[in-house]
């Protein structure tokens, strides 16, 4: 699998996909990581790994077609075969999400479909859930379609909401498990182990777990 990031902010999950990629536990490398902020932090994390960056802000191309053409042109350089959103505040053109169907994905600070949608990102997700008086909230990994936070799930995970909590403690929270699911997530599909039929999302389970219950006397 030969990943492309795209990240708006400080890119801790990107970190998070990197980290996890040196321990050994994804099977796959970062070819290219887009921003659409010269300043975006994640920048600075493609640097330190010699991974290139692409800054793409969309309001400097004449217009959509050649936003796409850019966009497109940098995948195929790097030989890019999914794409990973984390903290990408742009939305992305609709060729490009047709193209990648299934082979795109995003993180989301909070259990989706609750507090997402336009404009829902960074601490206005944990404003509002707190403003709600929610008592759990959590992270989701879904596949990327056109609306915002809106494709089939793919993986989530609760993450409770405690009394004294504020916005940033919160998001501190949920971003902890960010860290771990994304790079899970990510590893399914390197292990080609995601089912999509319409919005079910079916995990199958491991070679290892497959092998095991076949030698397992007990099993189905
Ligand atoms: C994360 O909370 C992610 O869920 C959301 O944007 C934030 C990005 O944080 N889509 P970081 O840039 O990865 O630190």
């Amino acid at each position: 699998m030969r990943l492309a990031v795209f990240a708006s902010g400080g890119g801790s999950n990107f970190q998070a996909i990197l980290d996890a990629i040196q321990r050994g536990e994804l099977p796959a490398e970062v070819g290219l990581l887009v921003s659409d902020r010269p300043t975006a932090g994640a920048i600075r994390r493609a640097e330190a790994h010699r991974i290139p960056a692409a800054i793409l802000p969309p309001s400097t191309f004449e217009d959509e077609s050649a936003y796409v053409y850019a966009l497109q042109k940098q995948l195929d350089e790097h030989r890019v075969n999914f794409i990973a959103l984390a903290g990408y505040l742009k939305k992305i053109p609709s060729p490009i999400v047709q193209q990648y169907y299934g082979r795109m994905i995003n993180i989301h600070p909070s259990l989706l479909p609750a507090f997402g949608g336009k404009g829902m990102y960074g601490l206005r997700v944990h404003r509002a859930v707190l403003a709600y008086g929610a008592k759990w909230t959590g992270a989701t990994v879904h596949l990327v379609d056109e609306e915002y936070d809106h494709g089939p799930i793919v993986l989530q995970e609760p993450v409770p909401v405690l009394p004294e909590d504020t916005p940033e403690i919160l998001a501190a929270r949920v971003l902890r498990v960010e860290h771990r699911l994304y790079p899970k997530a990510l590893g399914l599909f390197a292990e080609n182990r995601v089912e999509i039929n319409g919005r079910t999302v079916t995990i199958k389970p491991s070679h290892y777990e497959s092998d095991h219950s076949s030698r397992n006397p007990y099993g189905p």
